[in-house]
């Protein structure tokens, strides 16, 4: 038997880097939901995949987007991560960086992705968005990755 309280707990040894997701909502602002499911799917073509929560507030909004945002976050942004955990958490307006093909970026991220939507996959009680990859960009420098690990933002010591 698995009971979501272990398997919370194992999965949360599974540490991964933190992403916001973003799009535009139907009155054009920018929209995001920080997001660690991201996993790199295709190489040919280029394919990745993130997984949301169907009672997430903004599900029905990346339900409907024709493309979405992928924005790496450094270990400089955990308030950006913290921002948007929650849809209705205000959100600084300087925090956004000029958009690219009318998606929003965030300033000082590690890098970003530009994606298609491809195919929306029904899982359990969250959706798996795919998305492909249309445009990328990696920023100049070592800046290091903000990192999940047991429920709790860590930075790499090396
Ligand atoms: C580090 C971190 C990673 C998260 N990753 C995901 C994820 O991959 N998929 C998801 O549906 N929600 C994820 N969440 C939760 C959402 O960001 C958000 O908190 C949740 O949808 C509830 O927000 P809402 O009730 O305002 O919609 C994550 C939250 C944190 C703090």
């Amino acid at each position: 038997m698995t009971d979501s309280r272990s398997f919370r707990q194992l999965m949360g040894c599974f540490a991964t880097g933190i992403t916001v997701v973003t799009a535009r909502n139907k009155e054009n602002e920018p929209v995001g939901i920080t997001i660690n499911s991201l996993t790199s799917v295709s190489l040919d073509p280029p394919l990745v995949l993130f997984c949301l929560d169907r009672k997430a507030q903004l599900y029905p909004i990346f339900r409907q987007a024709s493309h979405f945002a992928v924005n790496i976050l450094s270990e400089d942004h955990q308030d950006f991560s913290q921002y948007f955990a929650y849809a209705h958490h205000p959100k600084p307006k300087n925090m956004w960086d000029k958009a690219q093909d009318g998606l929003p970026l965030l300033k000082g991220t590690l890098g970003w992705m530009i994606c298609k939507m491809h195919k929306i996959h029904k899982a359990g009680d969250h959706d798996i968005f795919v998305g492909e990859v249309i445009k990328l960009h990696k920023r100049a420098g070592q800046k290091n990755p903000l990192l999940y690990f047991h429920s709790r933002y860590r930075k790499i010591e090396d």
